[in-house]
């Protein structure tokens, strides 16, 4: 246990898809200290999605080094640290140079869409549906590991002779920072496992059958740890400048729900990124959904029962505001995109359907592609930028609908953290659709908060979840203002829309 005198903060390592974040936390779930860099989006055709892993390492090391400095501390100063990643993107690279055999790919990336339906064609799919807890998708690493190995010269016979090692960014870091070529660990958690398509859920473990399917050597996978254990230590000669425990390992969205302290069943978070990942704790128990949502373990801290969760994701929502500045121009900062709908009173008859990476949550459709209907002569960019709101408001919906049926969930409050919850017209709409209030804490950063949580869980510098729960205060509430009529007719025009994006691809 950490005294005054000695180490009193937890740090946490958030690697995520735009980019990378080292935060320094105190008993209380304060920041003390962040230093963030952005990494390049890498992409080479339609659909494609790629990082550099060593782009990704090096900023890794930069915002440690940063971060530690803006507290004023040096390892010393760490009980522990926790790592938390963006989920799916597969990094595959020789245990002996540490060098990628291939760019890691994203899990936005759709170049696996004939390994996916083909696994629905021969009824395969079914097989991983039952025991990983996910649909066929292009979303997970599964496919994408089978395309490296079957598109990457040398990398077949290197994997099944152990040379090769896949991982999730989790895991790649976690190699460099424990002493990469010269001995590093090669591990994963079970929330980072579970999103392969290659983990039986029950047994929390790598499972034959469905290595077979995706023809994946289990030589190159990484062992699987709880997520909340002391993995080893990191390298003096690395980033922290010492032996700092490594203790939590969780995906970015699992993290999120335990920095939001979601730890009863029935309690449900919405994070608002790049995409949109709403995570409902169903205890232990595994409940399989009928509607369109993955079953995935929320957490499992040490020895204790791992945790289950239903997960609706959700691809593009705070990315559709980039593509609103990026591509269209409309909006010079995404935070412009709050007073351009604000100036008109409603969406003027247009849906924005931004199904630029298919469907996800609930519809699954790798065949859809993105809408902008309803246009008039009347309407203006305002209303596009209005409609964008929207749809991040109206895809949650969705899957806030499909968790009702799946798991009778009673919804009387939406806890939500992340970029877009600055958007206060956004969270405004997001009250009104759902018809519920919707609360966002103090501390934002509840994904690093969640790592920074389940590491310091691991060294007994929280007691129990009970302390972490008392670190949880709300910064601001937004109450549902609309009537039972509006809501429905709002949503009746938002399905209309959807499904004129499905079959948009063959
Ligand atoms: O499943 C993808 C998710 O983990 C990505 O999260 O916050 O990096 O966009 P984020």
């Amino acid at each position: 246990m950490a005294t005054e005198a000695h180490a009193r903060y937890v740090g946490a390592i958030d690697q995520g898809t735009t980019s990378t974040r080292f935060m320094v936390f105190d008993h209380d779930g304060h920041e003390v200290a962040r230093h963030q860099l952005e990494h390049e989006q890498i992409l080479p055709q339609a659909g494609w999605v790629e990082h550099d892993p060593h782009e990704i390492w090096e900023a890794t090391q930069d915002v440690i080094e940063t971060g530690l400095s803006r507290a004023g501390i040096t390892a010393d100063g760490l009980v522990a640290v926790g790592i938390t990643n963006q989920r799916e993107t597969t990094v595959v690279w020789d245990r002996r140079t540490g060098e990628p055999y291939y760019n890691a790919i994203v899990w936005q990336d759709t170049r696996t869409d004939k390994i996916a339906s083909a696994l629905d064609k021969s009824g395969d799919g079914n097989l991983i549906r039952d025991r990983a807890g996910l649909p066929p998708a292009t979303y997970f690493s599964g496919g994408k590991i089978q395309w490296i190995l079957e598109n990457v010269e040398g990398v077949r016979a290197d994997a099944e002779a152990g040379h090769a090692l896949f991982g999730n960014t989790d895991s790649w870091l976690m190699w460099w920072l424990t002493g990469g070529p010269d001995g590093g660990l090669h591990l994963t958690d079970v929330t980072n496992a579970s999103r392969t398509m290659l983990m039986d859920l029950e047994a929390l473990d790598w499972d034959d059958e469905l290595l077979a399917l995706f023809g994946v050597p289990r030589a190159m996978l990484p062992e699987i740890r709880s997520s909340s254990e002391v993995y080893g230590h990191t390298r003096a000669d690395g980033p922290f400048g010492g032996a700092v425990p490594i203790a939590g390992d969780l995906g970015d969205q699992h993290a999120a729900l335990v920095g939001q302290v979601c730890f009863e069943p029935g309690e449900l978070k919405n994070t608002y990124g790049t995409g949109n990942f709403l995570v409902l704790n169903t205890g232990t128990e595994i409940v399989k959904s009928s509607n369109g949502l993955i079953t995935t373990p929320a957490y499992k801290f040490g020895d204790a029962p791992a945790v289950y969760a239903l997960e609706g994701s959700i691809a593009v929502t705070g990315s559709a505001i980039q593509w609103l500045r990026d591509q269209l121009g409309i909006i010079k900062a995404a935070a412009d995109s709050e007073s351009l709908a604000q100036s008109v009173d409603d969406n003027g008859g247009v849906c924005f359907v931004p199904a630029f990476s298919g469907l996800f949550a609930p519809y699954w459709r790798s065949d859809a592609r993105g809408v902008i209907v309803g246009l008039s002569r009347y309407n203006t960019v305002a209303h596009i930028a209005r409609a964008a709101l929207e749809a991040i408001c109206y895809q949650s919906r969705d899957v806030v609908d499909a968790m009702v049926a799946d798991a009778g969930l009673d919804l009387t409050i939406l806890r939500v953290d992340g970029g877009v919850t600055a958007n206060e017209l956004c969270m405004q709409i997001q009250a009104d659709v759902l018809g519920v209030p919707v609360s966002r804490p103090v501390v934002a950063e509840t994904t690093a908060l969640g790592a920074a949580y389940a590491a310091g869980l691991a060294v007994g510098f929280w007691a129990n979840t009970d302390e972490l729960v008392a670190n949880w205060h709300e910064s601001k509430r937004w109450e549902s203002t609309s009537t039972p009529e509006q809501r429905e007719a709002g949503h009746a025009q938002w399905k209309k829309a959807v499904e004129r994006t499905f079959g948009w691809i063959d």
